[in-house]
């Protein structure tokens, strides 16, 4: 496209500036004491897609935090692309694991992003990877070279389940009718292998609450002659993997897609280095499912992972207490085909089950979805393979992801179109964690690869 390099060049300083001023707002949707933050976000992102060209731009109440809309239609006989992304970002804790405040956004030079990378919650998941589409919008239409319609929805609830926007997205199947989905809100695999992201994993969130004695007790007058919940609790998660990392649960691997050798030989040809995984988190080796690769244990394979653990004395020194309830947050990652609802259904029961007598257990359910997997044969995944090519001077490779969005089943299932992932985040971008950051490099190069998706699309469309 026309300028695209000089118009970053000449504007990539303020792009800079206008996203660290989003990233000062602490928009975190778990925690109610940052509503204000959050709505304050969303007015925000509204200015800012005004400013950017967008039309008829408007704050859509639901029943949660609201939905940002706005689009631009030049003609309808064109295609229309519709870009999701989030405005909400994770809690921002363990809070003393922060090298600089997370709400005050610094930029700061790493191994892997020499040109230097913004610190903060939110700078890569979602805040800074939604924005590249902003200001790609703002080239296009400022440099009138938008090539078709769009539409922009961005949403303030996708880190706690996305729930009101699968109600908006039903009831308004016709304002968010469109011929492709982009989404950048997942990763690539380096900056000199540029990849699409083709699957996504489901989920199905439970809370599980053991109960024993009516009051906690005293350790040593009780501690052999009831049933102790915490070791209770232990017994039962630890018997949901076998010796083999399998989950037991009855059921579980039913709808599983096993893959053909040759997917699996595909897949294996993506680079990755062991060691320098190994490396990066500080373990000597790896865990998981027999006979599956590390790649493999993290994207096409299920999983069960304990997410906290708590219950009994956790204080300062020693008390010697048995406790009368311990509880877990467990989340168990699915692969397509597997049922989230179907899932969590088997894992209450099958859980429930395995109690022992002298302990009560409820399983509270809390949010999940379906995962997802898009072929590449797509006009949509060829527009954007080309636009890559042409921006980092490489074919990008499919990859299946370990992560979840659930809306994106829900947007296929509702709206009948398919979803772009585009992501441009790196693995140790420390998403969630402390020091999320995202690379400038990344940023840009997303500012500069998007607008050749549309333009891509719409001549591929024709
Ligand atoms: N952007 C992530 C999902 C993601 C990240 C997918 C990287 C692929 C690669 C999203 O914001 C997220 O965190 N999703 C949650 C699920 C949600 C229901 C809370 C997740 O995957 O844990
Ligand atoms: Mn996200
Ligand atoms: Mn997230």
């Amino acid at each position: 496209m026309k300028n695209i390099e000089s118009y970053i060049n000449q504007h990539k300083d303020r792009f800079i500036k206008e996203l660290i001023e989003l990233l000062k707002i602490p928009s975190v949707s778990a925690d109610s004491a940052y509503q204000k933050d959050v709505l304050k976000t969303a007015d925000a992102i509204k200015s800012k897609l005004e400013e950017a060209g967008c039309e008829h731009v408007e704050i859509c109440k639901t029943d949660g935090f609201p939905i940002v809309y706005g689009e631009k239609i030049i003609d309808k006989k064109l295609p229309t692309v519709l870009v999701y992304g989030h405005y909400d970002v994770q809690p921002p804790d363990p809070m003393n694991l922060w090298t600089s405040p997370p709400f005050e956004p610094i930029i700061k030079e790493t191994e892997l992003h020499p040109e230097g990378a913004i610190f903060a919650r939110g700078a890569c998941d979602d805040k800074g990877q939604m924005y590249m589409h902003v200001k790609a919008m703002e080239f296009m239409t400022s440099t009138d070279q938008l090539p078709c319609n769009v539409k922009f929805m961005i949403e303030g609830e996708e880190e706690v389940g996305s729930k009101n926007l699968g109600t908006f997205v039903k009831n308004n199947r016709e304002k968010l009718k469109n011929d492709v989905i982009l989404i950048s809100d997942t990763g690539m695999i380096s900056k000199d292998t540029p990849s699409i992201t083709t699957g996504l994993r489901g989920l199905s969130y439970v809370e599980v609450e053991v109960t024993g004695p009516n009051r906690d007790l005293h350790s040593g007058l009780y501690g052999g002659a009831v049933a102790n919940p915490i070791n209770v609790l232990s017994k039962m998660i630890a018997s949901l993997h076998d010796e083999n990392n399998h989950i037991t649960i009855p059921g579980f691997y039913d709808k599983v897609e096993n893959l053909s050798d040759d997917e699996r030989a595909q897949m294996a040809k993506a680079p990755f280095s062991l060691d320098n995984y190994k490396k990066a988190l500080d373990i000597e080796d790896v865990y998981g499912e027999k006979g599956y690769t590390t790649n493999e244990r993290n994207s096409i394979r299920p999983t069960l992972d304990v997410n906290g653990i708590w219950g009994g004395y956790t204080g300062e020194g020693a008390k010697t207490v048995i406790a009368s309830k311990a509880y877990a947050k467990i989340s168990m990652r699915l692969v397509p085909h597997q049922d989230w609802e179907e899932i969590t259904e088997l894992f209450k029961n099958h859980f429930e089950k395995i109690a022992p007598n002298g302990v009560k257990v409820v399983v509270k359910p809390h949010h999940g979805g379906q995962g997802y997997v898009t072929p590449i044969d797509s006009i949509g995944y060829q527009a954007a393979s080309k636009a890559y090519e042409e921006t980092f001077g490489k074919e990008p490779i499919p990859q299946r992801s370990g992560g979840s969005i659930p809306i994106v089943a829900l947007f296929e299932q509702e709206l009948n179109s398919k979803t772009i992932l585009m992501g441009f985040g790196l693995d140790s971008d420390a998403i969630h964690s402390p020091n999320e950051h995202f690379g400038i490099w990344n940023y840009l190069k997303g500012i500069e690869t998007i607008p050749l998706f549309y333009k891509y699309f719409t001549e591929l469309s024709k």
